[in-house]
């Protein structure tokens, strides 16, 4: 069906002028309508969408929700590099600063800008003629990754820029406010979920996800302070540079200030330590820049940074209360962290009651007593830690804090292993049972249909299960005497567990709950192992070697072998493979008949789709994962986009662009009876 012209005039209005309201409301905080009447807005535009698939804007306001999976991120060059700074910490090492510039410019006078140093993931995105067209992380300031389709998820950067240069790359920071963040964690910690250790490493995860969509989901903010490859304009200091991404529809930083010496600009440092308590987003610190860009010019790089900015991190704050006891707290894996439980005081915005002690060895060296009035800081996780003691305020009755005497005390049976730092539970509770099953079998790990937390705690409370490898032995009758599990629950449940024995490789490993291993860390260990026996089999080498000089001889300095699996990630699968228990729940899964490896891609009886790439698009009898995971699971690939090199494009009902291009690419097309015939 074609649109009338009138229905995609209006369409085409209806689109920008929620674009608009988009800018006006995620960006300036300043919505000019009502929700309700937004809501009115975009309900017609999608309806249209719906309508006339093939006419949907490739920029509509609709199109911040993801899309389909990457297998991994390309890396692309970026054309101006992208630089980073050291950071200061003192006002004397500013001090030196300004005397460098002095001297380099032999006293010829520049200004500065003085902004709020956003805690967050720095990025580059590039729009030609007004269109985003990429979007890529720093990488190693030369490469970068290629995570435009996360990037357009964010409802602060505008997709189409009016008025923008014919190239305009603008550079910034990723973050997620304290609100978002917290609201997020809470959200994990009810799904059973691992928490983020503060916002920026949840900022840094999410943008480093293959599924945009997920992507969506997730409260990512942007704020731009700069650019790189700009043609068709020329902009000449940074406070111009500022105003014009404003003028845009760009999120600036919400503050700055333009200094003419040192004192206006450590005056201007002191005002953003006390401003920035207000901020919606984590601020660590300050970037000085020199303002002028023939300047900075002159100024240039040395080999690690440009000479013209420098950025100053504000000291962690911190504050006294009181001990009032130690707790423990068990996590996943049996480890006992213990906990400070505080008179509730205030520290970076928030109210404290609790703080890490890390572990025995810690409060040992500290001599942390409770009852002793202690300094806590908050410097950057969201659990701040006990950093001193207030020895002239200790009571008389305080007694040195005996860490085995308490856990007998609880009850707890636990032990420290020679060379350990941690007290860990021998026997797993029934509550670390239930949390390793359902990590076990959830999403992100064995993708079991029809299990949940839930399942989990019927199937441990009743002694069927006790290892995730007692899974694979449960039987029907079992299953149907469980409070709440129908028959026909039973079944699908039974039929669930039998295919997660050939799922991918990285899922096993993510599945086995070895500290510090996420889902990105075991796709990087699955696709360096190649089977769970080889990573089994692992040594120290396999992961840290040590450098090599110029002239090829060993230097003391070791590097990751894998690139983002460093030393705490190698100790980690040391010593969880080393374990006895998780041996024997290896030989489990093994007789279970689970698949260690992920099938072979260059056998064509197993993987007839190897070698092709398939887009899927429009609406199918299934959810698109279900596809996808086929064909990936056949040796195929699956893309986003079409392109030339698309074999098959997997077309389901009211399929838009993506159609019509592959058409006119040539593209074969597949219906989804087509599908099934070709995958049998
Ligand atoms: S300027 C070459 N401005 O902090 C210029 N950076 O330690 C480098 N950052 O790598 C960037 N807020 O990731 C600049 N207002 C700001 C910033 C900022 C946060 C980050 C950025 C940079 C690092 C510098």
């Amino acid at each position: 069906m074609k649109p009338t012209a009138r229905e995609l005039q209006r369409y085409e209005s209806l689109a920008e002028e929620i674009s608009r309201h988009d800018v006006a409301y995620y960006t300036l905080a300043q919505p000019a309508i009502s929700d309700f009447e937004y809501d009115k807005l975009y309900r017609e535009l999608k309806d249209f969408e719906e309508k006339y698939p093939g006419h949907k804007l490739p920029d509509s306001p609709t199109n911040r929700v993801g899309a389909a999976p990457l297998e991994q991120f390309r890396q692309v060059e970026h054309r101006v590099k992208m630089e980073s700074l050291d950071n200061t910490y003192s006002f004397p090492e500013v001090e030196e600063f300004f005397a460098r510039m002095e001297k380099l410019l032999e006293g010829r006078k520049v200004s500065y800008v003085v902004e709020p140093k956003v805690d967050g993931v720095a990025v580059s995105v590039r729009y030609e003629q007004g269109k985003l067209v990429l979007g890529l992380t720093r990488g190693d300031g030369s490469k970068g990754d290629d995570i435009t389709e996360n990037l357009k998820t964010l409802k602060q950067l505008p997709l189409t820029v009016k008025g923008a240069p014919e190239v305009l790359e603008v550079r910034g920071e990723v973050y997620m406010t304290h609100a978002g963040f917290s609201r997020m964690n809470q959200e994990r910690e009810e799904k059973g979920l691992e928490l983020f250790a503060n916002a920026r490493n949840a900022t840094a995860g999410t943008l480093k996800l293959l599924d945009s969509r997920e992507v969506a989901k997730r409260p990512l903010s942007i704020v731009l302070y700069g650019v790189g490859e700009v043609k068709g304009w020329s902009l000449a200091s940074q406070d111009e540079v500022l105003a014009t991404l404003k003028k845009l529809g760009f999120s600036v930083p919400e503050w700055h200030a333009l200094a003419a010496n040192g004192e206006e600009v450590l005056a201007s440092i002191t005002k953003l330590d006390q401003l920035r308590k207000k901020f919606s987003y984590p601020t660590d610190g300050a970037v000085v820049k020199v303002n002028e860009f023939a300047a900075r010019a002159e100024l240039g790089s040395t080999a690690k940074a440009p000479r013209w900015a420098i950025a100053y991190k504000f000291a962690p704050e911190q504050a006294e209360t009181t001990l009032k006891a130690v707790t423990f707290q068990v996590g996943r894996t049996g480890v006992i962290t213990p906990v400070a439980e505080l008179e509730t005081v205030q520290l970076s915005g928030t109210k404290v009651s609790r703080a890490t002690l890390h572990n025995a060895d810690e409060i040992a060296r500290k001599d942390i007593r409770e009852g002793d009035t202690v300094v806590i800081e908050k410097a950057g996780e969201i659990i701040p830690k006990v950093v001193a003691v207030v020895l002239s305020k200790r009571p008389a009755e305080a007694v040195p804090f005996d860490f085995a005497a308490r856990l007998t005390e609880l009850g707890l049976d636990a032990v420290r292993e020679p060379g350990e730092v941690v007290w860990r539970l021998r026997q797993p509770s029934q509550e670390q049972r239930i949390r390793a099953l359902s990590h076990f079998a959830s999403k992100q790990c064995l993708d079991i249909e029809n299990f949940g937390p839930a399942v989990a705690e019927a199937l441990i409370t009743a002694g069927y299960v006790k290892t995730p490898g007692d899974l694979f032995s449960l039987k029907h009758e079992q299953l149907v005497l469980l409070d709440k599990l129908a028959d026909k629950s039973a079944e699908n449940l039974l039929s669930g567990i039998e295919a997660a024995k050939r799922r991918e490789l990285w899922r096993l490993i993510h599945a086995l709950g070895i500290p510090n291993i996420g889902a990105q860390t075991a796709r990087d260990l699955a696709r360096h192992f190649g089977s769970l026996d080889a990573l089994a089999g692992a040594t120290y080498e396999s992961y840290l070697r040590k450098k090599l000089g110029k002239k090829g001889q060993e230097l003391k300095a070791e590097e990751s072998v894998i690139p983002g699996v460093g030393g705490v990630v190698a100790e980690s699968l040391l010593v969880w493979f080393t374990d006895p228990a998780h041996r024997e729940l290896l030989e489990q899964l093994r007789v279970a008949g689970v698949s260690f490896a992920d099938e072979k891609k260059n056998d064509a009886g197993n993987a007839p789709l190897m070698g092709k790439t398939f887009v899927i698009t429009g609406t199918l009898s299934k959810p698109r994962s279900y596809f996808e995971e086929k064909i990936r699971a056949l040796g195929g690939e699956v893309s986003g986009s079409v392109g030339k090199k698309t074999s098959y494009l997997l077309a389901g009902e009211e399929a838009g662009s993506k159609l019509e291009k592959a058409q006119k690419l040539g593209v074969t097309v597949l219906s989804e009876e087509d599908f099934n015939k070709l995958v049998g």
